[in-house]
C-alpha cells in the first residue's frame, strides 16, 4: 500500500489522551504506553509465560494474565506513573510553556464527559481525541489533515491495530469500517462494496460509526453538539456521534493511511456494572436518533418498550439539538449510509419464553458450541432473548446486526427434536421452523404438528427436559408482546 504524504496541508492539532486518572492534552503522544511497555516489558521474563501456554486451559490462563496486567497498572499507572507523567509535563513545559495542558476532574467523569473536558481546554484548530492506551504510526497525521481541510464537516478515524495486552506485541488488523450491533456496542465491519470496487486500498472508507477514537475540526465539533455528555461512564458516545453526524449532514470515514495500535482490554476497569451503563446510554441513542428503529435496540436488550425501569437521564437537550440542526431521519441513514445492518421489523414478540408447567425455567439456547436449546433458571440475558416472527419463526440468543453475519438461529423440529439452526440456511433447506403460538397458548410445529413441551426427567438438571411431542395442551407466554398473536 503506498500512501502519499501532502504535509503543506498540517495544521497544529491538539491530541487529547483521556485515562482514568488524568486527561492529556500534548504533541508528545505515545507516551504513557512507552512508558509501560519499557517498564513492564523489560521485567518480563520470556519462559516462564511459555511454560503458562503449555501447562494450562485458556481461561487459566487469561485469569492469570490479567491478574498480572492489574499489578502491572497498579503499581505503575496509579502511583509511580502519574508521578513520572507529571515530571514529564512539567519538564517540557519548563521549555515550552504552556505546551501540555493537564485535565484532573476531582472525580470520575467518565471516558465522555472526559473527552469533551479536553476539548474545552484545546485551543488548536483541529482536535484528536484518542484513548490513553494507543500508540501512533509514523504519519499518521497528514491523511487526516488534509482530508478534513478539504471538507471540514468530516470526522476522521485512522485504522487500527492491535496492542496485545499482554504482551505489547503488535497485530495488524484488516482495513475495516466503523459500525455497531443492535446493543450499540461498537465493532468492525467490512469496508462498503463501493470501497472495495475502487481498487484502491488507500481510498477512505465510509463509516457508519466510530470506534471511539477520532479526529475533527476544533469548531466543527462543537457545531455539531460535542459528545452527549449525559451519558455516564463508557460506551454508546462513539455509536451517537456516528449516527449524529450522518444524520446531520455531515460524514465519518476511516483512512488506511493514517494507522494507530490499541491496546485491546480484555477488562475495562472502569467499574463494576459496565453493561447497565452501555445499555442506559444506548436507550438515550434510540430515544433521540432513532424513531421508530428504537424498538430494535429495546428488543436487542430484551427490555419493554414501555416502563422499562431504567433511568436514561434527561434527553431533551439532545432531543431539541436534533431540531436545531434539521437532521434526516434514522430509516435514511440506514438506508444510505449503514445498509449492512439488518432490519428485524417483522418481530411481533421477543423477550424470555416460559411454560406454565415450571415458571422458574427459560428457553435457552445452550452451550455456545452444540445446537441444541435447554431449560435454564431465567437470567433474561442474551443466551434467553426470544424473537417471534410474523412469518412464524422462533429465534433464539442474539440478534444478528448485519448482512455479513449470518448467526440467527432458528427453532427447528429435527426429527421430533427441537434444534437451533441457522435461520437461512434452515429456511433454504426447506426445514420445519415455522411455529404457531399465541400468548399463553401452545407452541405447535406447523408441518409436524408436535409441540414443543417439558416433559419431567429426574435424570435433567432441573428436573424437566425440552421435547417434542403430541401436544398435551401445555401453555407458553413471552415478555413483551407488539402486536397481536393470531392464534
Ligand atoms: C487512491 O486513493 C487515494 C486517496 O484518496 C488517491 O490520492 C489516489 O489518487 C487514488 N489512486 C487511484 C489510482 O485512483
Amino acid at each position: 500500500m503506498v500512501c502519499t504524504r501532502k504535509t503543506k496541508t498540517l495544521v497544529s492539532t491538539c491530541v487529547i489522551l483521556s485515562g482514568m486518572t488524568n486527561i492529556i492534552c500534548l504533541l508528545y503522544v505515545g507516551w504513557v504506553t512507552n512508558y509501560i511497555a519499557s517498564v513492564y516489558v523489560r521485567g518480563q521474563e520470556p519462559a516462564p509465560d511459555k511454560k503458562l501456554e503449555e501447562d494450562k486451559g485458556d481461561t487459566l490462563k487469561i485469569i492469570e494474565r490479567l491478574d498480572h496486567l492489574e499489578n502491572v497498572i497498579k503499581q505503575h499507572i496509579q502511583e509511580e506513573l502519574k508521578e513520572k507523567l507529571s515530571e514529564y509535563v512539567d519538564k517540557v513545559n519548563g521549555q515550552k510553556p504552556g505546551f501540555i495542558k493537564v485535565v484532573r476532574h476531582s472525580k470520575q467523569e467518565g471516558l465522555i464527559r472526559s473527552r469533551v473536558s479536553g476539548w474545552r481546554a484545546a485551543t488548536a484548530p483541529v482536535v484528536a481525541l484518542f484513548d490513553a492506551h494507543v500508540e501512533f504510526n509514523v504519519g499518521w497525521a497528514e491523511p487526516v489533515l488534509t482530508r478534513i481541510k478539504e471538507n471540514r464537516k468530516r470526522i476522521i478515524s485512522p485504522s487500527f491495530d492491535n496492542i496485545k495486552y499482554d504482551n505489547f506485541e503488535i497485530e495488524e488488523y484488516p482495513l475495516a469500517a466503523q459500525g455497531f450491533d443492535w446493543e450499540l456496542w461498537c465493532r468492525y465491519l467490512n469496508p462498503p462494496k463501493a470501497w472495495w470496487k475502487l481498487e484502491n486500498s488507500t481510498a477512505p472508507i465510509r463509516s457508519p460509526a466510530l470506534i471511539g477514537c477520532f479526529i475533527v475540526d476544533r469548531q466543527y465539533f462543537q457545531e455539531i453538539g460535542l459528545l452527549d455528555e449525559g451519558m455516564e461512564v463508557y460506551g454508546g458516545e462513539n455509536v451517537e456521534l456516528g449516527i449524529r453526524v450522518w444524520q446531520c449532514g455531515g460524514s465519518v470515514e476511516v483512512l488506511p493511511c493514517s494507522r494507530i495500535a490499541h491496546i485491546e482490554r480484555a477488562h475495562k476497569p472502569y467499574t463494576e456494572d459496565l453493561t447497565a451503563h452501555v445499555r442506559r446510554n444506548a436507550l438515550r441513542v434510540a430515544e433521540v436518533w432513532m424513531d421508530e428503529f428504537k424498538s430494535h435496540v429495546y428488543m436487542a436488550w430484551n427490555i419493554p418498550q414501555e416502563d422499562s425501569g431504567i433511568d436514561i437521564g434527561d434527553i431533551t437537550a439532545r432531543k431539541a439539538l436534533r431540531k436545531q440542526l434539521q437532521c434526516k431521519t434514522f430509516r435514511w441513514y440506514l438506508v444510505s449510509v449503514y445498509p449492512e445492518m439488518r432490519m428485524y421489523s417483522d418481530i411481533i414478540a421477543y423477550g424470555v419464553l416460559q411454560n406454565s408447567l415450571k415458571t422458574d425455567l427459560c428457553l435457552d439456547q445452550g452451550p455456545d458450541t452444540e445446537n441444541i436449546p435447554i431449560l435454564y433458571i431465567c437470567h433474561g440475558m442474551t443466551p434467553q432473548n426470544v424473537y417471534y416472527t410474523s412469518s412464524q419463526q422462533i429465534q433464539v440468543g442474539i440478534l444478528s446486526p448485519t448482512v455479513d453475519d449470518d448467526d440467527n438461529r432458528c427453532l427447528v423440529d429435527v426429527n421430533s427434536r427441537p434444534r437451533l439452526i441457522e435461520c437461512s440456511y434452515a429456511k433454504a433447506k426447506r426445514m420445519k421452523l415455522h411455529w404457531q403460538f399465541s400468548q399463553g397458548g401452545p407452541i405447535q410445529n406447523r408441518k409436524s404438528k408436535r409441540c414443543l413441551e417439558l416433559q419431567e426427567n429426574s435424570g435433567a438438571e432441573f428436573g424437566f427436559q425440552l421435547v417434542l411431542q403430541r401436544c398435551s395442551g401445555q401453555h407458553w407466554s413471552i415478555t413483551n408482546v407488539l402486536r397481536s398473536l393470531a392464534s
